[in-house]
């Protein structure tokens, strides 16, 4: 297939580019800076906002995979939530637009999006994880802080962004991500790897919020099972089948990492932790529960299914990069 991938400079886009290419797809990326990539990857460039001779890629192409939106590892500051929704729905409407005039539009958009959209998991009250049918969108829990209904409001412009193009012959869908693990530096498996070695791997604010992960690899298998299933569209959880409680994640990981010790945080450390690192307590306190329900059904099998094996392939992975 030619495949576009708009945003495909970051963390996801590095994994992704790379399994497309090497299932022999032909990627394009498009990015807002002039950038060479690996071999094998186009480069194309784009504002994220407006249509331009970028569009000419779109058309005639199989596939788009709209990786675009600013980092959520930062301050949860007026800017910085301003700019994490502009360039999500500014992003994915002018990608429904360049569909939009295609002479030849791509059959598939695989749109990312996040399952940060579901409601904290522990204001469910059924004590059940949420899935594509059951589960409950967030905004109107109580006791949360306001902000936290902002990243919510955000996911959920986002999917409408997607949902209002008028694209009737692409099949869309809605990749509702849970954290994607991978050995890369800068992402998320490497930061809470750096806070494991470091000792302060405990649990934090008591630790029973859920965290929902994914292993890179699956990410990238339960992509291409999307960009081929044409019965599948709508909302799709990309989750590993089981979360795990936070205190457990990070008890895998020090075990990963060779059995370190995990100093507990209370909720006032972690926000002079996030503080210090610029990120936010969201990403921490959240309990995030969602199950890939839908995935389940259409046969995908997980080759990471469980945290523990998980960190463990990644933290021999991570050790075998830090060592070429
Ligand atoms: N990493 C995860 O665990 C995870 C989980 C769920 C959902 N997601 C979502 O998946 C997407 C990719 O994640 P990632 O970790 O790869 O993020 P990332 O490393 O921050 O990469 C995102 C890419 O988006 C582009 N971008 C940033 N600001 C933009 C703007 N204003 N307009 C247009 N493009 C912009 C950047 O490309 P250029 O600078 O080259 O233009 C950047 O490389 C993000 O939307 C993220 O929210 C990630």
């Amino acid at each position: 297939m030619k495949i576009v991938v708009p945003g495909g400079t970051g963390q996801v886009g590095g994994l992704l580019r790379r399994a497309l290419v090497a299932d022999g797809h032909e990627v394009t990326v498009l990015s807002r800076r002039p950038e060479r990539l690996e071999d094998g990857v186009r480069h194309a460039v784009w504002d994220g906002r407006t249509l331009g001779a970028w569009a000419d890629e779109v058309d005639g192409a199989d596939a788009v995979v709209n990786l675009a939106g600013r980092s959520v590892s930062c301050r949860y500051t007026d800017a910085n939530l301003r700019q994490m929704m502009s360039s999500r729905v500014d992003s994915t409407r002018v990608v429904g637009q360049a569909i939009e005039r295609a002479d030849a539009p791509p059959r598939v958009w695989l749109q990312m999006s996040t399952a940060t959209i579901y409601a904290d998991a522990r204001s469910r009250g059924d004590g059940l994880p949420h899935d594509e049918a059951t589960g409950v969108l967030g905004g109107d829990e109580p006791d949360v802080p306001l902000y936290w209904e902002y990243s919510v409001r955000i996911a959920r412009r986002w999917e409408e962004a997607q949902a209002e193009a008028d694209v009737p012959g692409t099949r869309r869908v809605a990749l509702r991500t849970a954290m994607v693990m991978t050995p890369d530096r800068g992402g998320v498996f490497d930061y809470l790897s750096w806070m494991a070695r470091l000792g302060l791997g405990g649990p934090v604010d008591g630790g029973r919020q859920h965290v929902s992960w994914i292993h890179g690899e699956d990410f990238a298998r339960a992509v291409a099972l999307l960009l081929e299933r044409e019965d599948l569209d709508g909302p799709v959880i990309l989750a590993a089948p089981e979360p795990v409680e936070q205190r457990e994640l990070m008890r895998s990981l020090r075990t990963a990492w060779g059995g370190r010790p995990g100093l507990p945080a209370t909720r006032l450390m972690a926000e002079v932790g996030a503080l210090v690192l610029r990120t936010d307590t969201e990403l921490l306190l959240k309990s995030r529960r969602v199950v890939p329900r839908r995935l389940l059904d259409a046969g995908f099998a997980f080759r990471h299914p469980t945290w523990h094996d998980a960190a463990a392939d990644l933290a021999a992975q991570r050790r075998r990069v830090a060592r070429v």
